[in-house]
């Protein structure tokens, strides 16, 4: 028997999912006027007749009639039941679904409605609130915010009082437990009650694409401490995976320009100015999740953050989450100093759109960075530039960009395309010895192999990638694991170069810290190797028995690492014996080799 969904829920998941979005996954489609054009997947056909509308979130084939939502669409392509295909977009939008047949999951969904009805209670009532109280009006407007700006965004204002919007909500008959919950109460230290989280700010409401309050941000009016105070993560609201101003981006400018900002005030400011497409990342450095929802409403995007260190450093963070989704982003640089909310009050719209006209692409922007940094009319400057600017095209390498970039660069600095060239391939050189010296400390080779024997290239089995992976995943999973592998396996015994690169930082974390923070481990890889990374997160483990898990994945990997010592055996010892003459030295090399031919064969056999 299973769950049968309300027709809220459904409208709920439906209305957070993307249509053309969820479909380019499958084909591939073109933008023609206001919709998408690709060839059906239902019939065959070599000119494109299947449309997908993004206003009407529908999909119809002129030429075989099928046609439908989202939820059709997935049923009909992947061959899912209707709650599959519901579970599915549920997952990638983050919604959680009233979970089997069971009252808990039922119980849960009921919860999560109740904190969204309390945050909008609560949303009114700072709203009116701010309209009877002089002092927070006049702050807004020395802010420059009118009430049309303060209708659109639901801006309120949390009384200096210790329990009025606590007693209110009481009144209304919500349990204390939910208003806990919902974040907008906190504990007195001695358990002996609770008291109003926001008291004397300006409330920015945070709200979803569906318009549901999910928490807030609270601004002093004076210089109090701290400036910000935000609703902490709740069951409803998770930072990492919103943006504010995303509700507003959503009903404006569906598939057009998105500006990345790092505050309220930003995203405020720019909309009254009438730039109203743009999201502030609350506060927090930006995450795959946010460019993912990001995504879905726009097809240009900018970042248009503070341009002070700190703020040069998040940009070039965001440059890269946002390049991992595909997404090639532009910079807007604004005079140092100034935030979007400072330079558009000063210098007006039209200043802000030649700012805008004037963004810089990512080499660009990347050349603009190290140049601030490095004087590069200084030899040193020069080549500290050189190697930081092509440390980041070696990630680009295989590229469409990469000729196109190093082109680029060296008009811009007047390195020369051959420096960088070396510079770059120069840097693979080394990263090939390493790799080697590497394979000469793993304990298996280490106990094997004298000095005499070349190393060999060698590739690895889906077999062998897929124990390290694994293991990996469990490393990842906490620090016992760690303890208990660190000793019999080391980072250098990972193969693959990749893993070993991820296994090199987890170990060096472990031994530093208890817990792992992922974010801190992307940070150090490159963006292939960070994919590669989140692939490794997202496995789905059935190891019930870690230890056990561990031991075969160790196993596997040794029975694998042998294997490739084998083959590399083999074709040493062809390669002597096919000599006519050979010398006193490599007959005792063969029967070296040999042996330990034999005896690997031999273990191998038993072993499998
Ligand atoms: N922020 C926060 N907590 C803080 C400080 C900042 O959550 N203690 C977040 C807020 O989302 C804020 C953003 O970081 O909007 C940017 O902070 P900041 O640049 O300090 O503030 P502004 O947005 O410039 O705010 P204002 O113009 O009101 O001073
Ligand atoms: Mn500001």
């Amino acid at each position: 028997m299973s769950y049968t969904y309300n027709d809220e829920v459904i409208n709920e998941i439906r209305e957070a999912s993307d249509i053309v979005d969820i479909i380019s996954d499958y084909i591939e489609l073109k933008k023609t006027g206001l919709n998408y054009k690709g060839i059906c997947p239902f019939h065959n056909e070599k000119t494109p007749s299947f449309v997908v509308s993004p206003n009407k979130q529908i999909f119809h084939c002129f030429g075989c009639g099928e046609g439908g939502d989202i939820i059709t669409f997935l049923m009909k392509h992947r061959n899912l039941t209707f709650i599959e295909a519901l579970k599915d977009l549920a997952d990638r939008s983050n919604i959680i679904l009233p979970e089997g047949n069971d009252d808990a999951g039922k119980k849960k969904y009921d919860e999560r409605e109740k904190l969204f009805k309390l945050n909008r209670e609560a949303a009114l009532f700072y709203y009116n609130n701010l309209k009877s109280n002089k002092r927070a009006l006049k702050y807004l407007k020395s802010r420059n915010i009118d009430f049309k700006i303060i209708n659109k965004f639901g801006i309120g204002y949390a009384n200096d009082s210790w329990d009025d919007l606590f007693k209110y909500l009481k009144e209304k008959g919500y349990e204390e437990e939910l208003i806990y919950k919902v974040g907008l109460i906190v504990q007195r230290r001695d358990k002996s009650g609770y008291y109003n989280r926001f008291r004397n700010r300006i409330i920015f409401p945070i709200i979803n694409i569906r318009g549901k309050v999910l928490g807030f941000g609270g601004r002093v009016i004076d210089d109090g401490q701290p400036k910000y105070l935000n609703t902490p993560d709740t069951p409803i609201f998770n930072k990492g995976y919103n943006l504010y101003g995303i509700n507003i981006i959503k009903d404006n400018r569906r598939y057009d320009k998105a500006i990345l900002v790092e505050g309220y005030m930003d995203v405020i400011s720019l909309n009254k100015y009438g730039v109203d497409y743009a999201v502030a990342s609350l506060g927090t450095a930006f995450t795959e999740n946010q460019a993912k929802l990001l995504k879905r409403y726009a097809k240009e995007f900018y970042i248009c953050y503070d341009s002070d260190e700190a703020g040069m450093r998040a940009t070039d963070k965001a440059l890269e989450v946002l390049y991992q989704q595909g997404i090639k982003a532009k910079v807007i640089i604004l005079p140092k100093g100034k935030d979007p909310d400072d330079f558009i009050k000063e210098r007006g719209k039209k200043a802000y759109q030649e700012a805008i006209n004037k963004s810089l692409d990512l080499i660009d922007y990347k050349i603009y960075m190290y140049k601030k940094k490095f004087d590069i009319n200084k030899p040193e400057g020069k080549i500290k530039f050189t190697k930081k600017i092509t440390q980041f095209l070696k990630k680009m390498k295989g590229s469409i960009e990469f000729d196109v970039y190093i082109n680029e660069i060296s008009n811009n600095t007047g390195i020369s395309v051959d420096t960088i060239k070396n510079e770059i391939y120069g840097y693979r050189d080394n990263n090939l010895n390493k790799s080697y010296k590497d394979k000469y400390s793993k304990p298996y080779f280490r106990n094997n192999i004298k000095d005499r024997i070349k190393p060999v290239e060698f590739s690895l089995e889906p077999g062998h990638l897929t124990a390290e992976k694994r293991l990996l995943n469990l490393l990842l999973q906490d620090k016992n694991i760690y303890n208990k592998v660190k000793e019999e396996f080391m980072y250098m015994d990972f193969l693959d170069e990749d893993n070993r690169k991820i296994a090199e930082i987890i170990y060096k974390k472990y031994e530093k810290s208890e817990v792992l923070n992922i974010e801190e481990i992307i940070d150090e890889l490159d963006i292939n190797t960070s994919e590669k990374l989140r692939n490794i997160i997202n496995l789905v483990s059935n190891d019930d028995n870690k230890e056990k898990a561990i031991k075969d994945y160790v196993n596997r990997i040794n029975y694998y690492k042998k294997k490739i010592r084998r083959d590399y055996l083999k074709k040493e010892i062809n390669q002597i014996k096919d000599k006519t003459d050979k010398s006193k030295g490599e007959v005792e090399k063969l029967r070296v080799l040999m042996m330990e031919y034999v005896q690997l064969d031999k273990e191998l056999k038993v072993n499998h």
